[in-house]
């Protein structure tokens, strides 16, 4: 089977530019990033965008897509252009953010029980855009018929792709993602297709994968956060243990792991860690703000080891950058990456 295309979902708060950077120089596997959602593009020169977060200095723009939550058409134009301007090549539309304060406004994934809205904004926006435009969706935001109609509407538009999460937006992220009802919308969208929703380990992705044939395109989201070696693995089952870019398989390495507990991991996942606070550090000035970002990331990345909650437990409450370093170093010290 062709390998497949693997991306990484966007988590604002957790997946900015230092995480991205970092994350790609430590993990191979991902073939396509996304920004977390933009808002607020008011002005052509948007301060906003003035940032490293989308500044091609700091991204690689042939693997990275910008995102924007917005059902404003000329908000989204306007937000085209400026992307198009710095190199990009594709944005993306969030129609999927499930947080009550965004979803009941009719934005996120709160504009996909009004089809007749969309058909409007997509209108507008495929007018005037000139560049590739996709969309990421649940499957409705109250329940999952909700898409039925809306996929008519995005037949209708030449979508460069569309993402799905099959979940409605009242979940959450609670409970599971319906892969079977993904699987019965295949034949009736146009767009090519991309699988989103609780691929957290090679089993779960080969399951997946089967029930959702001929979609050969997946985003990872909280599975990769938690395993950033998932799509390595996915991509070259065995290769977690080896150093990136080796192209046989190293037998040394992969016995001394399952006598051991994986020690070339967790010395890669040490290394990670310490990378991206350290570069998160340098950008904040050396300010603590810092630790509220790899705070959230160990909120996912606890479960790379043994006794996790122990490790949230000890990480959770910690409010200084020395008990932070601890922390983490202890962590490596007195737990196993499994
Ligand atoms: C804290 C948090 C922040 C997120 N931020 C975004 C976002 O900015 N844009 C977006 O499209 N999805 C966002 N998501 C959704 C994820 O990208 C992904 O679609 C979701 O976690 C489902 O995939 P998973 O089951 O593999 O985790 C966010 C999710 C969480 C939990």
């Amino acid at each position: 089977m062709e390998s497949p295309t693997l991306s990484l979902g966007p988590f604002q708060g957790i997946t900015d530019a230092p995480f991205r950077n970092v994350f790609k120089k430590h993990f191979g596997g991902i073939d396509k990033f996304y920004t977390p959602f933009f808002t607020g593009i008011q002005k052509d020169h948007a301060k906003n965008l003035q940032v490293e977060e989308i500044d091609p200095r700091f991204n690689d723009v042939e693997i990275l897509t910008p995102q924007i939550l917005s059902t404003d058409a000329e908000e989204i134009l306007r937000f085209a252009s400026q992307c198009k301007k710095l190199g990009y090549k594709e944005i993306n539309l969030n129609m999927g953010c499930p947080f009550p304060r965004v979803a009941n406004k009719k934005r996120g994934c709160g504009l996909l029980p009004y089809p007749e809205k969309i058909d409007a904004l997509l209108g507008t926006v495929f007018e005037r855009i000139e560049m590739k435009f996709s969309i990421k969706c649940r499957l409705g935001y109250f329940n999952p018929d909700e898409i039925i109609p809306v996929i008519d509407i995005f037949n209708r538009y030449p979508l460069s792709e569309l993402i799905i999460h099959p979940r409605i937006g009242k979940q959450l992220y609670k409970g599971e993602a319906d892969v079977q009802r993904f699987a019965e919308l295949i034949p009736l969208i146009k767009a090519p297709l991309v699988y989103n929703g609780d691929i957290v380990s090679v089993e779960s992705f080969k399951r997946i994968r089967e029930q959702v044939q001929p979609v050969n395109e997946f985003m990872l989201g909280r599975g990769l956060l938690a395993n950033p070696f998932l799509a390595e693995e996915i991509k070259h089952p065995l290769c977690g243990t080896l150093s990136e870019g080796a192209s046989s398989i190293d037998t040394d390495a992969i016995e001394l792991a399952s006598l051991t507990g994986c020690p070339k991991k967790s010395e890669r996942l040490h290394t990670y860690v310490v990378d991206l606070y350290e570069d998160r550090l340098r950008h904040a000035g050396g300010s603590p703000k810092v630790l509220g970002r790899m705070k959230e990331l160990w909120s996912y990345l606890m479960y790379s080891f043994d006794e996790s909650q122990d490790i949230w437990r000890k990480i959770k409450k910690i409010n200084a950058l020395k008990d932070y370093e601890e922390a983490v170093e202890s962590v490596f010290r007195e737990h196993q990456v499994i």
